[in-house]
């Protein structure tokens, strides 16, 4: 793995916790964070026993955006080049068979809400505030923002959070369905933990086919999503946890499922 200098990567078992970690400046993001970070995904990627990741950030932001003070000077080239970097690695994340968390901490501001988006979960803090603000500043989102907040909130909120730059808190973002749970006070971590518990308990390849059949299937039209889906519904059943899983409630038990 690269030096990890800008992120910090930390290994608990079935969980990874990956921590942005420039609170100075409110975890601006540089070139050199999705370095690091797809670095970590080629760790992750070979790691059979991590299931779940869980990426948030230190001090008061999860994100405040791409780093302005390196965007500034960029020409067209340059931007679009710093932009395919990052989206590359964000695509890698729902690509990867591992369910990402963002605990969404503070800021998730331009491309710290795109890091957000990209994930398959996100939990927020009360203080958590989402935007797009890059029309403010004379650009639009570049790590795919118009396209992942689209589908994830439909059109009309998509449109009015990216046209009108402003930022919305938590309880808004649960509202129009960007965040899956607000946390209390102090305890976002232990939310994204509990959560990342859940979907531990269940079996793992069952878990990643489903994210690939969500993932996928929307990027496809109907007729072609139900088949994908139908598909990996089938390739289930040639694993040893769907035995496991369909006989232990037959026998009234807990499943003990291997993975395979
Ligand atoms: N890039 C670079 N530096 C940033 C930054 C960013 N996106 N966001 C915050 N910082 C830095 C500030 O410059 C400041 O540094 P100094 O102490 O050295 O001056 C430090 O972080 C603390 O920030 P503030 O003093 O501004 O803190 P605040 O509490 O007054 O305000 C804030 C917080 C509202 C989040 C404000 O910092 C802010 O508006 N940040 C920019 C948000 C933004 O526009 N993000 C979108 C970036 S564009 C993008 O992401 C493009 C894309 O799609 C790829």
């Amino acid at each position: 793995m690269t030096d990890l200098k800008e992120i910090l990567c930390e290994k608990q078992g079935k969980i990874c916790l990956i921590k942005i970690n420039k609170p100075k400046v409110l975890n601006a993001l540089t070139h050199s964070v999705f370095v690091e970070l797809n670095s970590v995904l080629d760790d992750l990627e070979a790691d059979d026993e991590v299931r779940v990741v869980i990426i948030t950030g230190e001090g008061r932001a999860f994100a405040a955006g791409a780093d302005i003070s390196f965007m500034k000077d960029l020409d067209a080239q340059g931007a679009k080049e710093f932009a395919k970097h990052i989206t590359c690695v964000l695509r890698r994340m729902e690509s990867l068979d591992k369910v990402f968390i963002a605990a969404v901490n503070g800021y998730a501001l331009g491309g710290g809400c795109e890091l957000a988006m990209a994930c398959d979960l996100r939990i927020a803090d009360k203080h958590t505030q989402f935007g797009l603000p890059e029309t403010s500043l004379g650009i639009i989102p570049g790590f795919s923002g118009t396209q992942r907040l689209t589908r994830l909130v439909g059109l009309t909120r998509a449109k009015e959070m990216v046209l009108t730059a402003e930022r919305i808190n938590a309880e808004e973002s649960y509202r129009i369905g960007l965040v899956n749970k607000i946390a209390d006070e102090g305890m976002i971590m232990d939310e994204a933990y509990k959560m990342a518990k859940k979907i531990i308990k269940n079996a793992s390849i069952a878990v990643s086919y489903g994210k690939e059949a969500i993932n996928r299937g929307i990027q496809l039209d109907m007729d072609s999503a139900i088949d994908y889906e139908k598909n990996l519904f089938g390739l289930c059943f040639a694993t040893a946890d769907q035995k496991e899983g369909m006989t232990a409630f037959v026998e009234k038990r807990t499943p003990n499922f291997i993975n395979r």
